[in-house]
């Protein structure tokens, strides 16, 4: 292993291991060599043969192995990389990594390296929420180890939530942004590779004092599982998203903003782009002067001012400014409806008088549990009619418009994404 760059990957004992797989294939198309340590458990879920075969190298495992250690000593085998990556890492490799333990191979090479390490941690989201792992997870960042996810989304335990391990692209962005490298565009770089899009997610927040603000309950999780499902399929994404709770997706450009005006702007600074989504639910009006200083209940007289009125005035209305632009429209402009009552006919208006494309109209009634939840029900609406999706996650609902974008593009040769895990 001279001459190229060089990752040595530890592959934990995780479901998620079987994505290593996927990894190794997208690291080896940036030309990065990729050498493995297996872990026993994680030997449970990858064969070393399979990993052997991507790699073209040989699998390490155990410490003592006189014929590995004779071959390649395990502190050389860290020496010889440019980047450690741990993908799965499992909540005891995190543990063991920010204790120090070195009770065997993956454990010692990562207590012996003097090489950056990245990780992508993968468990169950009560084991990724546990404060051991939170406080092992800031100490190993304390120390400079670069972390990668994880994901909110569904688990192979059948739970909901943070804990899913970064895509393979996503590990492989962080990779080549660990090592300081520009991606290079490969052949199967996904069929909306050479493609940009640009997405808005979650709420805006509109100050009325510098304190107070109007809002409302978009969580983001729509909008950033779609600026991820784009990115998935090769697209150059730029996410502008309002505050959420969401961690920002790696391997695209996120720009944060608060205001409706301030989301237009970054909009049109990001363009041209190919794809426009726009999922943010923006506030429709903000108040019409903002006032500099707290609004007090008591005048500086110490007397009731009584309550203010707030005169309200509209906000730039941003998918209809992106989908009526001139010369720099996005080819595919996307909107969401968001309705209480009459979802279809109400979205087919929304569609025409916004001008844009496709809208997806989701039925956020408080019954719905769509705002804030995890499933969602849409249909999609273009020139043609409409397509109903049955109800499911949304993760799901952003899988499937992308693979629609990108069909679009295609003229429907998209071949459909594995199901996410
Ligand atoms: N939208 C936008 N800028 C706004 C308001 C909405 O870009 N100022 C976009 C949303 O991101 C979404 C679509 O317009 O893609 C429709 O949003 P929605 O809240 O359903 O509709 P409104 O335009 O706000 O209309 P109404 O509240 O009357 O249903």
């Amino acid at each position: 292993m001279t001459g190229e760059t060089r990752v040595l990957l530890v592959v934990a004992g995780g479901i998620a291991a079987y994505k290593a797989l996927e990894l190794i294939r997208r690291l080896r198309e940036q030309s990065i060599r990729v050498r493995c340590i297996l872990t026993r458990s994680g030997a449970e879920f990858v064969t070393p043969l399979s990993l052997s075969a991507l790699t073209e190298d040989k699998v390490y495992g155990e410490l003592f192995s006189l014929t590995d250690e004779a071959e390649m000593g395990h502190i050389q085998l860290s020496r010889d990389a440019d980047l450690m990556v741990v993908a799965p890492a499992t909540a005891d490799l995190i543990a063991k990594m920010a204790q120090g333990h070195a009770d065997d191979l993956a454990s010692t090479t990562l207590l012996a390296t003097d090489k950056e390490i990245l990780i992508a941690p993968a468990m169950n989201v009560r084991m990724w929420d546990h404060p051991a792992t939170q406080a092992n997870i800031a100490t190993l960042q304390e120390r400079g180890v670069a972390l990668v996810g994880p994901n909110e989304g569904d688990m192979a335990c059948g739970e909901f939530g943070y804990g899913r391990m970064a895509e393979p692209h996503e590990i492989v962005a962080a990779v080549l942004s660990a090592l300081g490298r520009e991606p290079r565009s490969t052949a199967g770089g996904g069929p909306l590779a050479g493609r940009s899009a640009l997405i808005t997610s979650g709420p805006t927040h509109e100050a009325i004092d510098p304190v107070r603000y109007i809002a409302n309950r978009s969580s983001g999780k729509q909008g950033h599982a779609i600026a991820r499902a784009l990115s998935g399929l090769g697209a150059k994404t730029t996410l502008v998203t309002g505050p959420t709770q969401l961690q920002d997706p790696s391997g695209m450009d996120v720009i944060h903003i608060e205001s409706a005006q301030q989301m237009l702007a970054a909009c049109e600074n990001a363009l041209p782009a190919d794809i426009a989504v726009c999922a943010a639910a923006v506030a429709d009006w903000r108040v019409a002067s903002q006032s500099n200083r707290k609004i007090k209940k008591t005048g500086s007289d110490g007397i009731d001012s009584g309550v203010p009125k707030l005169e309200l005035t509209p906000n730039p209305d941003i998918l209809a400014s992106l989908s009526q632009r001139g010369n720099d429209r996005p080819g595919l402009v996307v909107g969401f409806a968001a309705e209480t009552e009459d979802v279809i006919r109400q979205a087919t208006q929304k569609r025409a008088r916004k001008a844009c494309d496709w809208i997806v109209a989701n039925d956020v009634s408080p019954e719905s549990g769509t705002f804030g939840g995890a499933d969602n029900t849409v249909h999609v609406i273009d020139a043609q009619g409409v397509d109903s999706w049955a109800r499911m996650d949304k993760s799901d609902v952003a899988q499937r418009l992308a693979e629609r974008i990108a069909d679009h593009f295609n003229g429907g040769l998209t071949a459909p994404a594995p199901a996410p895990l």
